[in-house]
């Protein structure tokens, strides 16, 4: 870790917004923040609530919801791109960006394909699929995010929605470009890329939509069809958006897990030893794997009504950021919070959010995660770091490495 200098509230944030350095360490800069104005209304415009409870709180809390109209920061970009972000930010066709009871409404339609019961049924499919691709590697040092990282829960997901598998590596770089958006700064070069990929990702899925409809499967987007074509459960509009919802969320966010999780370990050979000389400790390792370095670091919600925060007053209309990372990091909420414990069992991280939009595949990410570690323990007996460290990439609310080279031995 860095050290960190500043202590001005908005300093940190600035830093952490801005800099790639804050980005690319967070965790410093929210214990200052956690310290010094845990409830805080920032310069920016928004509040950043950085303690667990508050956080909590917030996600719960039935005033309040996802419609951003207000939120409009326009710096750097034109009148267009202004445009193009309110669109971005005011989508109101998958259940993510959605208040009930549309939210309840586009969740219902594929709940039941992600309740821990169904994914456990999955969990024979993702061990063969990753002793697939362990059975890959060599002698030779291994880019973990491009043979593994990426590659399972892409072809989960993929599977699942019956995305064809050539068509699969190419949607990749467009998801990375639409996923932009949710950064609490994007530059007008980055919209752009996100307008142009959204628009791609969208004439993909109204194909594959069109071809599922002529030849139906046994898949998720063909229940998805069915239920636009029984009347009005589903627009074609929302059809595609939460066709594209689900193929994004279902890869993205898991390739960090798998690589922030591996990098942890690696950076803590005593776990590491721990966990393959005690299987049972898997799943509360892959808990506290998603809480020590989550994959996503934030969600932001607007509040509807003035609401009482930690002692705080917000009012009506306040974008509140809850930082994720930072209740994942709170001392009164996780003892010893900057060591890493297999074995902790102080209830679980932040990292898949709450309240009514707590994730979706919170199962399937974990069953992934887990089987990873699993195999990966069965099949090698030592696993290494090799090279330079490895980089962040330059982002926040998505938190994942560029590249994690690792040397395998049998
Ligand atoms: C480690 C992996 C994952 C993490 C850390 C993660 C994290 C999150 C978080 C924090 C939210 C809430 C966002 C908010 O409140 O604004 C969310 C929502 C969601 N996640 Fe995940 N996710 C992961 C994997 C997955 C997977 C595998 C899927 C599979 C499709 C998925 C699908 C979704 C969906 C559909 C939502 C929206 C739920 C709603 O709005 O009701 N996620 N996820």
């Amino acid at each position: 870790m860095t050290s960190v200098s500043a202590v001005e509230p908005d300093a940190l944030l600035a830093e952490l917004v801005a800099t790639p350095e804050g980005r690319a360490d967070p965790y410093p800069r929210y214990a200052n923040l956690r310290a010094v104005a845990p409830v805080h209304r920032s310069a920016f415009g928004f509040w950043a609530l950085s303690r667990y409870d508050d956080c909590q709180q917030l996600l719960r809390h039935p005033g309040v919801g996802k419609d951003f109209s207000g939120a409009i920061s326009a710096a750097g970009l034109t009148e267009e791109q202004q445009a193009q972000q309110y669109r971005f930010r005011n989508d109101r066709s998958n259940m993510l960006t959605t208040d009930p009871p549309d939210h309840t409404r586009l969740r219902g339609l594929v709940t039941r394909a992600f309740t821990p019961r169904t994914v456990e049924a999955l969990r024979p499919r993702i061990v063969a699929l990753v002793d697939e691709l362990l059975a890959g590697f060599g002698a030779d040092e291994v880019d973990v995010m491009d043979a593994l990282a990426f590659p399972l829960p892409v072809t989960v997901i993929g599977e699942m929605l019956s995305v064809p598998a050539g068509d699969r590596p190419g949607l990749r770089p467009l998801v990375r470009s639409v996923t932009a958006v949710l950064e609490l700064s994007i530059t007008p070069a980055a919209l752009d890329e996100a307008t142009s990929a959204e628009a791609e990702l969208e004439a993909y899925f109204a194909g594959l939509v069109a071809e599922r409809r002529a030849h139906p499967g046994d898949d998720l987007l063909t229940k998805l069809i069915e239920a636009e074509d029984k009347g009005d459960q589903l627009s074609e509009r929302e059809l595609i958006s939460t066709a594209i919802l689900l193929f994004a969320a279902g890869f993205e966010t898991t390739t960090h897990l798998i690589g922030n999780g591996l990098l942890a370990l690696l950076r803590h050979p005593d776990q590491l030893a721990r966990l393959r000389a005690d299987r049972s400790l898997i799943r509360p390792a892959v808990e506290e794997l998603l809480r020590y370095d989550s994959p996503v670091q934030l969600a932001a919600r607007t509040a509807y009504e003035d609401l009482s925060i930690g002692g705080h007053q917000i009012e009506a209309g306040s974008v509140v950021l809850a930082l994720l990372g930072a209740a994942n990091h709170d001392p009164v909420r996780f003892r010893d919070p900057e060591r890493l414990d297999v074995g902790r069992d102080d209830g679980p991280p932040m990292s898949f959010g709450g309240g009514i939009h707590f994730c979706l595949g919170a199962a399937l990410a974990r069953v992934e995660a887990q089987v990873v570690l699993d195999r990966l323990l069965d099949r090698f007996a030592t696993i290494e770091l090799v090279g330079a460290p490895p980089t962040h990439r330059d982002s926040l609310t998505l938190r994942g490495l560029v590249d994690l080279r690792v040397r395998f031995t049998s």
